[in-house]
């Protein structure tokens, strides 16, 4: 049998053991068990093997005394002096983060967008270039749309930011959705972002 074959009936022996209960071939079940998981890569089970592409840190421009912590997606993008970005953070082609910021982790900077100085961006954040305007996913760059955040604005976790601009001094709550460009300091939150209160 074949790994693909192996694999398959496994599958399908581990199926009615669901359904029944009880496994019905208890001698294939081990021996399958036993061939496929020696057979198997490490860190992972591969019916079919998929096409694997390493991200990492590619192409970036680091000002100085910056700091972070793996892992990273980071390519073709520049990180500016003392900044810092968490874990699981993947900041995307052509994004400029300034001095001073924060990346908290598992955030999402696709292409497009600029962040100014002392910005905070909290954990999960998520920012958005393409508004699917067309029905769907828009496969020409050009109609993506940027984003800009001036300097010491905070993103709160799980905010969503489409693109926009936001001026100096801005908080984003937890949660918020930004859909429209904020031009007054202030807190913000919400869906759709609203002003609580200027700062
Ligand atoms: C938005 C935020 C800054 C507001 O803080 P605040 O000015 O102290 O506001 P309050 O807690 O007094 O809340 C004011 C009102 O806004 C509402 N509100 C507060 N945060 C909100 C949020 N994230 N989304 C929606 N509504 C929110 C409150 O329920 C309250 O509503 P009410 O007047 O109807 O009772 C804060 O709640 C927040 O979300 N901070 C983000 C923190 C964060 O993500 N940190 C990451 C590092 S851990």
């Amino acid at each position: 049998m074949s790994d693909f074959c192996e694999a398959h009936k496994l599958e399908e022996i581990q199926k009615a053991q669901f359904q029944t209960g009880s496994v019905p071939n208890k001698s294939l079940h081990r021996f399958l068990t036993s061939r496929i998981s020696s057979s198997q890569p490490p860190g992972g089970t591969f019916l079919a093997k998929p096409e694997i592409r390493h991200a990492g840190i590619v192409d970036v421009q680091f000002g100085k005394d910056v700091t972070l912590i793996q892992p990273v997606n980071l390519y073709g993008c520049t990180i500016g002096d003392g900044s810092f970005v968490g874990p699981f953070v993947e900041i995307q082609k052509g994004v400029k983060i300034g001095q001073r910021c924060r990346i908290q982790s598992h955030a999402f900077i696709c292409e497009l967008v600029t962040i100014g100085d002392e910005c905070f961006v909290s954990h999960g954040a998520m920012f958005v270039n393409d508004l699917f305007g067309t029905g769907g996913p828009a496969e020409n760059p050009e109609l993506w749309r940027s984003t800009r955040l001036g300097n010491r604005v905070s993103v709160g976790t799980n905010a969503t930011i489409l693109p926009v601009t936001i001026c100096d001094q801005v908080v984003i709550g937890a949660g918020a959705v930004v859909t429209k460009d904020i031009t007054v300091p202030g807190i913000y939150a919400g869906n759709p972002a609203r002003l609580l209160r200027r700062l």
